[in-house]
């Protein structure tokens, strides 16, 4: 019997990193490859990697140093190599910087090549054996990775399915346009097809991925050319499938049928992260949104006119280039106007090669702590505000992790809410009603009733 290789994948970085450190596995298990959780006993080791803050980047750089330690001991100790490979975006972007800060990389791809990994690492093999030999593939391929992607067998209760990636929008702080590429939306047949196996085996909710989600434009099945919206409307039809999300949208692609969409799909979850990244005008126009803070606001006003219930999330940049204290404070402003129900902010990060990163007008980095702190105690104070107006209600959960206590399972509450409970692992992939006790920072707890 042969032994099977064990690889260790990390991920950083975005759900798309997930979706894509998921595919990595499915594609290597038919090749004689197991997935081991740590790095320790692991003949290949891949870092899927994040490249859209400097922080994310560094913790790449790290963490190789680590396993180079670990490569060393183990071909001192038992002869036996590990194979280092980085994928993901920093892959694409620094292919170059790591070879050079990283000479013992045997491997370098991007997030539009990994569905060659069974064969790349195949001629890795040859090397170990050999002469040294390093693979970088950071090309963006003529053809879709999409197509080679195997049927994954089995699931998580909430998936996530990959339906558009890539960006030609060009905000002025973004890697993204340049490590994953211009826009591509899969057919919808294909994400169709997905979808229905992952709900044959056992998924209940999906959440549609893309860079731009919304801005999805694929081949429908009549041949015309499928928003989002008119998308969800055959998802929604697939028994089995409970809930249906999308992320990450763009207020400039919130087109007409997809507030449809979120008039009539029950299945359609009442949340929406829609990133406004700041609330100046000022701003928004530097940082190349192509919208005003009142058109992002008018957006919110129509989504709840279709959908009275719904809430929102967003991300936030503060100190972009040029930020003033009364940029700042319209941001304040656009947050407790909107009050969202939750958010990711970031102070801003330079990134080379981006317009933004070569202006002039940088802002301090006492001043962007005092400004994320600022923005993040509103913000705090709403999610929690929110979470406590849960407390009384019934509640419909889909649980499906292990809590940190034995015997306490977690689940989400349609708007994203972890809601903690008694109860063991057979519960996992129900849906149940439960009656919410207590509404904290980040989570709810509960009883079932
Ligand atoms: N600096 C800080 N935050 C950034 N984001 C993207 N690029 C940068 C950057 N250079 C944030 C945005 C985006 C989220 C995924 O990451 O808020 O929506
Ligand atoms: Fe990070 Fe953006 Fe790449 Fe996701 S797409 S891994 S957020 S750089």
């Amino acid at each position: 019997m042969t032994v099977l290789q064990k690889v260790y994948i990390k991920n950083y970085g975005c759900q798309m990193n997930v979706y894509d450190g998921q595919k990595m596995a499915d594609l290597l298990k038919p090749h004689g490859y197991c997935i081991t959780e740590s790095p320790d006993d692991a003949d290949v080791a891949i870092l899927n990697t994040c490249h859209i803050r400097e922080k994310a980047e560094h913790k790449v750089f790290s963490d190789l140093g680590r396993l180079n330690v670990l490569k060393k001991d183990r071909i001192a100790a038992e002869a036996r190599d590990m194979l280092i490979a980085v994928g993901g975006c920093v892959g694409q972007a620094e292919g170059a910087e790591i070879t050079r800060q990283a000479p013992y990389v045997d491997m370098v791809f991007g997030p539009q090549s990994y569905h060659r990994l069974p064969e790349m690492l195949a001629q890795l093999e040859h090397k170990v054996k050999g002469k040294r030999r390093r693979i970088v593939n950071t090309e963006f391929p003529v053809e879709s990775k999409f197509d080679f992607l195997p049927v994954p067998d089995e699931t998580q209760v909430s998936a996530f399915l990959s339906i558009q990636e890539g960006c030609d929008k060009f905000c002025h702080f973004c890697v993204v346009p340049y490590t994953r590429g211009s826009e591509y939306s899969r057919p919808a047949l294909q994400i169709i097809k997905e979808a229905k196996h992952l709900a044959s085996i056992g998924a209940k909710e999906i959440t549609l991925l893309g860079q731009n989600v919304n801005g999805y434009h694929g081949e429908g099945i009549d041949g015309k050319e499928w928003s989002l919206g008119r998308l969800l409307y055959d998802l929604a039809e697939i028994d089995g499938l409970k809930r249906i999300r999308y992320t990450t949208s763009h207020p400039l692609d919130m087109h007409d049928d997809l507030y449809n969409a979120h008039r009539d799909i029950d299945k359609l979850m009442p949340f929406l992260h829609l990133p406004v990244q700041s609330g100046s005008n000022k701003i928004l126009n530097a940082m190349n949104r192509k919208h005003t803070a009142d058109e992002y606001l008018k957006i919110i006003e129509r989504l709840r006119n279709a959908r009275s219930e719904i809430a929102f999330s967003s991300d936030f940049i503060v100190g972009y280039p040029g930020e003033s204290d009364q940029d700042h404070k319209e941001t304040i402003a656009l947050v407790e106007r909107v009050g969202f129900i939750q958010a990711y902010s970031f102070k801003y990060s330079p990134r080379t090669g981006t317009p933004a990163s070569a202006l002039l007008t940088q802002v301090p980095e006492n001043v962007k702590s005092d400004r994320l702190a600022e923005l993040q105690n509103s913000l705090n104070t709403l999610q929690l505000a929110f979470n406590e107006t849960m407390v009384g209600k019934i509640v419909e959960v889909l649980f499906d992790r292990q809590g940190k206590a034995p015997q306490q399972i977690i689940g989400k509450t349609p708007y994203m809410q972890s809601v903690t409970l008694d109860g063991d692992c057979s519960l996992f992939g129900n849906f149940l009603m439960v009656k919410i006790n207590n509404g904290y920072n980040n989570s709810l707890a509960g009883e079932l009733i």
